[in-house]
């Protein structure tokens, strides 16, 4: 049996197919990287905007042809839309067979193994498995490893914040962290691999406790395993760096010198009816901590314009904000309004025109902040993890440095993916930048 399985949305959902096709693999499916080819489809979905849950449902749409001509066909939509929509997708989209939410995925192979609806009117009577389960961590499922030198790896599922605009912990549930042991053996069974670089992975991942364990101590336990030569966490939420977590993050060789730390806005009214339990005042004296140990530390954000009652004053706020923390990187949104957050509810008052004149001068100014900050890795030498050959150019390779710039660099050196190389930063051409290997 061939699977094929599509993700969409943030790391999390990677790492969530990677275990799901492991978990397929373990009783013989196989994978194909083509639809056409498949006899069971996985469609790993995401809820966080609507223009996300647009696209994917054009691209479930697109899948009707391919059951026409092959009714033993089966469709499956998993994933954050899934546990949004649960029944509705499959009332809307006929020719999906199942629907399964993040919690469920121990039912997958069961499901999966049901004849599929050859008719619009007879779909199997299970076939929608959404709901929580606090007590599912998957801590038995190690995710498939699919690169041969770097790996996600869920430590959190679900989060406990309820930021107003957001359909996170609708979609997850409330948060649940894995045993140390459980993370710990995942890395171990990676690096014996030759994995080198490990991404833990939770929406709030520095709230991490377990038994007495912070998340400065799992840090502390993972960085100790040999052969982790590069570790990377992400999403960190700015209420829980603690100082026990900034010692450590600057102490610990093996933890690479960026971190994403999401902004949403620099306004501090803005920020209270997000939600969000900082201020930007906590928030800069995180960036400056973190730039103050290393000037060229990586600091990443995410950002949202238009939040409903931004005033023009709070959207100044956020640009003043962002030119102080000189993100390397941002991703920026216009407010998205999601059904069943508490915002929902709120009188939308900003118009999508606006939306979209506040986001793109924000775009403007920050890449204009992203430019100089590559500019400056000039002349600097970095340590390089290879990725692999440049899709622009065959004779150069691609990789990142530790605060996580991407690197094109001449294949002159009979580069290998996974290989760590010292270069020489030479240039910046539009978003990448350009060196060359030395010292080899
Ligand atoms: N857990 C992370 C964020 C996860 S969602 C955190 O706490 O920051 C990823 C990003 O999507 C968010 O950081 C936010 O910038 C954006 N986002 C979430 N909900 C949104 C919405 N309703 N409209 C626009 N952007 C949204
Ligand atoms: Fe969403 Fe807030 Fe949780 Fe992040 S911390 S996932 S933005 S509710
Ligand atoms: Fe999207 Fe779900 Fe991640 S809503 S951002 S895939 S947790």
């Amino acid at each position: 049996m061939k699977y094929y399985l599509a993700t969409y949305g943030c790391q999390m959902n990677e790492y969530d197919s990677a275990m799901i096709a492991s978990m397929l693999e373990d009783v013989g499916y196989y994978e194909t990287e083509n639809a056409e080819d498949a006899d069971v489809i996985l469609v790993n979905t995401c809820s966080v905007r609507k223009k996300a849950e647009d696209n994917i449902y054009a691209r479930i749409s697109q899948l009707k042809p391919l059951k026409q001509s092959n009714p033993d066909l089966r469709i499956a939509v998993l994933g954050c839309m899934a546990e949004n929509h649960g029944a509705k997708i499959t009332d809307t989209l006929k020719h999906v067979d199942f629907v399964v939410g993040p919690d469920q995925y121990r039912g997958l192979v069961d499901i999966l193994a049901l004849p599929p609806s050859k008719s619009p009117h007879r779909q199997q009577p299970k076939s929608v498995l959404v709901g929580f389960d606090s007590a599912e961590n998957y801590d038995d499922n190690f995710a498939k490893i699919l690169s041969p030198f770097s790996t996600h790896i869920t430590i959190q599922r679900g989060c406990n914040k309820r930021c107003a605009y957001c359909i996170v912990p609708f979609t997850r549930g409330i948060e649940k962290f894995r045993p140390v042991e459980s993370i710990l053996a995942e890395v171990q069974k990676a690096v014996d691999k030759g994995v080198k670089e490990i991404s833990l992975l939770g929406q709030t991942v520095n709230s991490y406790r377990y038994e007495g364990n912070s998340f400065a101590n799992l840090l502390s336990k993972v960085a100790e395993i040999k052969g982790v030569e590069r570790l990377r966490f992400t999403s960190p939420h700015p209420r829980h760096y603690t100082d026990e977590l900034l010692w450590v993050l600057t102490h610990t060789p093996q933890i690479s010198p960026h971190t994403h730390l999401p902004l949403q806005s620099g306004s501090n009214d803005i920020l209270k009816s997000m939600r969000r339990q900082y201020d930007s005042e906590d928030f800069l004296a995180i960036v400056e901590y973190l730039r103050a140990s290393d000037p060229f530390y990586g600091v990443t954000t995410d950002i949202i314009v238009g939040f409903t009652g931004e005033t023009e004053e709070d959207y100044l706020q956020t640009l003043e904000v962002v030119k102080h923390a000189q993100f390397d990187h941002a991703f920026m949104f216009a407010y998205s309004p999601r059904e069943g957050t508490e915002a929902f509810d709120w009188p939308d008052s900003i118009s999508e025109a606006e939306k979209h004149r506040r986001l793109q001068k924000l775009i403007d100014l920050q890449n204009e902040i992203t430019r100089q900050r590559s500019q400056n890795m000039i002349g600097r030498e970095e340590k390089v993890l290879i990725e692999r050959p440049s899709p622009k150019n065959p004779e150069e390779w691609m990789g990142k440095t530790g605060n996580f710039k991407n690197v094109a660099l001449p294949a002159d050196f009979s580069p290998q993916a996974g290989d760590i190389v010292t270069a020489k930063i030479t240039e910046v051409r539009g978003w990448t930048l350009r060196g060359e290997a030395i010292n080899l």
